[in-house]
C-alpha cells in the first residue's frame, strides 16, 4: 500500500532534505508544498488541500526561526509557529491524519546542568521559545496521533545557516563575535531528515529529541572554531565572548545550557545518532 505524505514548508532547509529522502522511500508518494503553493496560515486552503489529496501523514517543515528578530515581529512572521500549526492540527484531527512537526530546545530555560528529557517542564525565555511551546500545545491538545521532534542549531540544508555565515565572514577577513558560554548541540540537517523519516516510518508518537550527539553541549565558539578549521579559514578572527556582550539588535534572553537528551531516540534508532564532530567533518569534507 502506498503511503501518501504531504510536506508543508517544503522549500525550507529541512523540508528539502526531508523531501529528498522521502522520494527514495519505497511505497511512498510525496506531496510537497512550498509556502507559495500552500500557506499554512490560510486554514481554508489547508483544509481544501488535505480533503482533496487525502494524505495519511503531514510533515510540517514551515517555521519562523530567527530568534532575535522574533522579539519584535510577533504579530506577523511568528504566527506560522502557532496559528499555522493550529490550522494543521485542526485539519489533521478532522481528517484523521498523522502530523509531524518540529520544535526547538528554546522551549527550555537552559538552567539545568544536564540534558533535558522530553517530559521535563517547559519554560521558554523568549518569544521564539514561547511560539514553539504554543505550537506544540496546538498539536498535543488536538491530536493523539502526532509527532513533535525538538532539535538544536541546524546546518547544511543548502540555504543560509550558521556554517555559511562563519565561512562568509571569515572568508572576507572580517572578525566574528561568538559566544563562549552558550551551549549547543549543532546538528546536520541531513541527519535530522533521516531521523525524521525513520520515526515517521514507525508512526512514532509523542515528543522526541534529535540532535547530533554533543554530550553535555559545546559552546558556539568551539563549534565555530571547528568550522573554521575544516574550511581552512583563520580561526583567530573568531572573538570569543559572553553571550550578554553580543549584539542581537535588542534585548534577548537565551537559554544558556539547553541541551536535548537523546536517550529516547537512541533506544529506537541507536545507529542514527553520531557525534557532532563526525557529522560536521562529513558535511565539510
Ligand atoms: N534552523 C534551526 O536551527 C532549527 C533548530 C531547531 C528546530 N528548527 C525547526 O525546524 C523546522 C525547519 O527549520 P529550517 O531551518 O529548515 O527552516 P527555514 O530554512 O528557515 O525555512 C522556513 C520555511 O518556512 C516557510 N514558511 C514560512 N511561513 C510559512 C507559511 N505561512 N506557510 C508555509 N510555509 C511557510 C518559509 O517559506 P519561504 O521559503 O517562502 O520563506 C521557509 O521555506 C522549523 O520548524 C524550525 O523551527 C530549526
Amino acid at each position: 500500500m502506498i503511503r501518501k505524505i504531504m510536506v508543508t514548508g517544503a522549500s525550507s532547509n529541512l523540508g528539502r532534505s526531508v523531501v529528498q529522502l522521502l522520494e527514495i522511500q519505497a511505497n511512498t508518494e510525496v506531496l510537497a508544498f512550498a509556502q507559495d503553493e500552500l500557506d499554512i496560515l490560510d486554514e481554508e486552503m489547508v483544509v481544501a488541500t488535505v480533503e482533496r489529496l487525502q494524505p495519511s501523514t503531514i510533515i510540517n517543515c514551515a517555521g519562523f526561526n530567527d530568534v532575535a528578530a522574533a522579539e519584535s515581529r510577533l504579530a506577523t512572521k511568528l504566527a506560522v509557529n502557532t496559528r499555522g500549526l493550529c490550522n494543521l492540527a485542526r485539519t489533521a484531527a478532522k481528517f484523521r491524519v498523522y502530523l509531524c512537526s518540529f520544535s526547538s530546545k528554546y522551549v527550555f530555560n537552559g538552567k539545568s546542568s544536564d540534558p533535558y528529557d522530553e517530559g521535563e517542564d517547559l519554560w521558554p525565555l523568549n518569544q521564539y521559545g514561547i511560539s514553539k511551546q504554543g505550537g506544540e500545545e496546538m498539536v498535543s491538545n488536538q491530536l493523539e496521533n502526532y509527532l513533535i521532534i525538538r532539535s538544536d542549531l541546524l546546518y547544511g540544508g543548502g540555504g543560509e545557516d550558521w556554517v555559511s555565515r562563519i565561512k562568509e565572514e571569515l572568508g572576507a577577513g572580517r572578525s566574528l563575535a561568538v559566544s563562549n558560554d552558550f551551549f549547543i548541540a549543532p546538528t546536520y540537517i541531513g541527519d535530522l531528515a533521516a531521523a525524521t523519516v525513520a520515526l515517521v516510518s514507525e508512526w512514532a508518537a509523542g515528543v522526541y529529541h534529535y540532535t547530533n550527539d554533543a554530550g553535555n553541549g559545546v559552546t558556539c565558539y568551539e563549534f565555530a572554531r571547528a568550522v573554521a578549521e575544516h574550511a581552512g579559514l583563520d580561526s583567530a578572527l573568531l572573538k570569543p565572548m559572553p553571550m550578554t556582550e553580543i549584539d542581537f539588535g535588542g534585548p534577548l534572553n537565551l537559554p544558556e545550557h539547553a541541551i536535548l537528551g537523546l536517550d529516547q531516540f537512541k533506544k529506537l534508532f541507536p545507529s542514527l545518532v553520531r557525534p557532532w564532530q563526525e557529522a560536521l567533518a562529513s558535511y565539510m569534507g
